[in-house]
This record gives C-alpha cells, sequence and structure tokens, in this order.
C-alpha cells in the first residue's frame, strides 16, 4: 500500500523525490536559476582571477586607456539583466499563482499547525495528527492556519511551503501524482519542539483512501464535539429555536443566501460562517441588532472548525420543531 519515505533511498540525490504534478516545472525554474548564477559565479570569478594576474603590479600587459564610451556599456548591462529578470519573473510567477489557485471541486482537508503537532480534519470528520492521507491523482486543497506562533506547513516531495501566520487563513493546492510516503516538516522554528515537528504525508489510490478513511472515527464524534462547543460558548443560548433571545436561527443555514443589514446579499459558506463568529459586526443579517460579541481570540482554530462542521450539519427544522437537547447530536 505505502512505500518507505522517499528520502530513504540510500543514494545521493539532488532533490527529494518528485511526488507531485506541479514539481517539474518547480525543479526546471529551481535548476534553472542554479545554472545562472553558477555561470555569473564563474564568469565574474574567472575574469577576477584572469585580471589579478595579467594585471598584477610590475606585469608588462598593456594598460590603455579606455575606448568604449561607458554609457554603452551600462546600457547594455541595464538591458540584458533586465530581460533574464523578467525572464525568472515570467516563469516563476505564474508557477506561484497557480498554487493559490484550486480547480473547482478541489477535495479540501483542513491543518492547523500549533507547539508542536499538525492537527489534521479530513472532510469527512476524520481527525489525525502529524499524518495526512491524501488520495492519489485529486486535486487537494489544504486550507491552513496556526493556533499559536508562525509554522510553515513543508513537504519537499511536493515542492510545496506554505507558512502559517496565526489569525490569517491560507490555502494552496497540489496534486499528487505517486502513491507512497513523504516527509512533513515545519519549515519555521517555532520553538522548542520545532525540530520535532515533522510527520508524514501518505498518498493512497483512491480506493485505499476511501477504504481508511471510512474506517476512522466518523464524523458524529466531530459534530458532537462541535455541538458542545456551541453550547460552552455561549452561542447556544441566543442561536438555539427555543431562545428568547432575538438572534438568527441557524438551522439550515449553511448555503442560504442571506440578506444583511446594509440591503446586500452573501452566501452562508464556511468564510461567512467563520467571520461571522470572529467578527459578527462585519455583516449583521438583516432584522438583527449588532449584538452578538466577536470570538476573535476567543476560540482555537480547531474548535473553530468543530463548530463550524456542526452548523453545516443544522438542517432547517420543520416549523414546530422541538427544541434539541442541549448536549445530544441532533440528528441531521
Ligand atoms: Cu512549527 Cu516549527
Amino acid at each position: 500500500m505505502t512505500l518507505p519515505p522517499a528520502s530513504s533511498d540510500s543514494f545521493f540525490r539532488w532533490l527529494p523525490a518528485a511526488a507531485s504534478d506541479n514539481a517539474g516545472s518547480v525543479d526546471l525554474l529551481f535548476i534553472g536559476l542554479l545554472l545562472l548564477s553558477g555561470v555569473l559565479v564563474a564568469l565574474l570569478v574567472g575574469l577576477n582571477l584572469v585580471f589579478l594576474i595579467r594585471y598584477r603590479r610590475g606585469s608588462p600587459a598593456p594598460r590603455p586607456p579606455l575606448r568604449l564610451a561607458s554609457w554603452k556599456l551600462e546600457a547594455t548591462w541595464i538591458t540584458a539583466t533586465t530581460i533574464v529578470f523578467l525572464g525568472i519573473f515570467a516563469f516563476g510567477a505564474p508557477l506561484y499563482v497557480s498554487e493559490q489557485r484550486p480547480p473547482p471541486g478541489a477535495y479540501e482537508i483542513h491543518v492547523t499547525g500549533r507547539q508542536w503537532m499538525w492537527d489534521i480534519r479530513q472532510p469527512n470528520g476524520r481527525r489525525e495528527f502529524d499524518t495526512l492521507h491524501i488520495p492519489l491523482g485529486r486535486p487537494i486543497r489544504l486550507v491552513m492556519e496556526s493556533e499559536d506562533v508562525i509554522h510553515s506547513f513543508y513537504v519537499p516531495a511536493f515542492r510545496l511551503k506554505q507558512d502559517l501566520v496565526p489569525g490569517k487563513q491560507v490555502s494552496l493546492w497540489f496534486q499528487a501524482d505517486r502513491v507512497g510516503t513523504f516527509h512533513l516538516f515545519c519549515a519555521e522554528y517555532c520553538g522548542t519542539k520545532h525540530s520535532a515537528m515533522t510527520g508524514s504525508v501518505i498518498v493512497q489510490s483512491p480506493a485505499d483512501y476511501a477504504a481508511w478513511l471510512e474506517g476512522g472515527s466518523p464524523g458524529t464524534e466531530l459534530l458532537s464535539r462541535g455541538r458542545l462547543l456551541f453550547t460552552r460558548h455561549g452561542c447556544s443560548g441566543c442561536h438555539d429555536p427555543n431562545s428568547r433571545i432575538h438572534a438568527p436561527l441557524l438551522q439550515g443555514l449553511y448555503g442560504r443566501r442571506v440578506p444583511l443589514a446594509d440591503g446586500s446579499f452573501v452566501t452562508a459558506d464556511d468564510r461567512y460562517l467563520r467571520d461571522s463568529i470572529l467578527q459578527p459586526q462585519r455583516e449583521v443579517a438583516a432584522g438583527y441588532e449588532p449584538v452578538m460579541p466577536g470570538y476573535e481570540g476567543q476560540i482555537t482554530a480547531g474548535d473553530l472548525l468543530d463548530i463550524i462542521a456542526y452548523l453545516k450539519s443544522l438542517r432547517a427544522a420543520p416549523p414546530p420543531a422541538p427544541a434539541p437537547q442541549p448536549v445530544l447530536l441532533p440528528t441531521p
């Protein structure tokens, strides 16, 4: 099913095994830059040596005055370097931009970095630590954040590195094109056990992956945790159907178009749910007072994901819906 770590190959290699479909272009860019730098270093050091020896003190080499107009030299030099650097930019920028733009329907996995572990949530709620299972040949979008300090998610075999800055959600996508187990590192010094913040990415065939995904803790565990947090953070006091507070009902909210107080509309997607919890004053639903406190800094990234998963599971209740029990899991 899985191979030993790709970099455990016993012989020396220039680059780690390439296991994603953008690795080829990244390597080409890297080798191109390396060659260009190598040529420049060789040229400059070579000329230096030649001139040092040829024009050493007391040597008979002729030293006529410079005949070439210096502006011509300058113009040639500036034009040549501009062309080279714009060429590098034209090569590298699309690579960088395309990493940020997942194709529609990319498979979404949440990654949370914290001192000192990688906390990963699969789409069905299965949770894993320091190991990331992904299916082969499918675009994967990683939605990532940090709970404490800056970490950096780094998988050399995928030529993938992304800093996680606390308070900011970032994402990037890739597609693995080789089954196997690959190293995962934290590439940003994040405290005492930074060097131990490692793990592995396990690429499986779609069938193996599906079997693995079904074999784990089911999503219901995550949903009941989400419900518990929803109560613990005081959300249920206002947002449960039997609450006396005039607050928006959340049943069936996910995916709906929500009218806002300023007359505009917004679709209740993950982004909206998340922002409405962290900064509720930004998009106030029409017909409600902006009285909800913001949870920015009050809630960990992992707890937030669990609450959002719970909110997404809430289906629209029929009009005379009975009040759900505080801690019990409502049946979707
Ligand atoms: Cu996390 Cu270094």
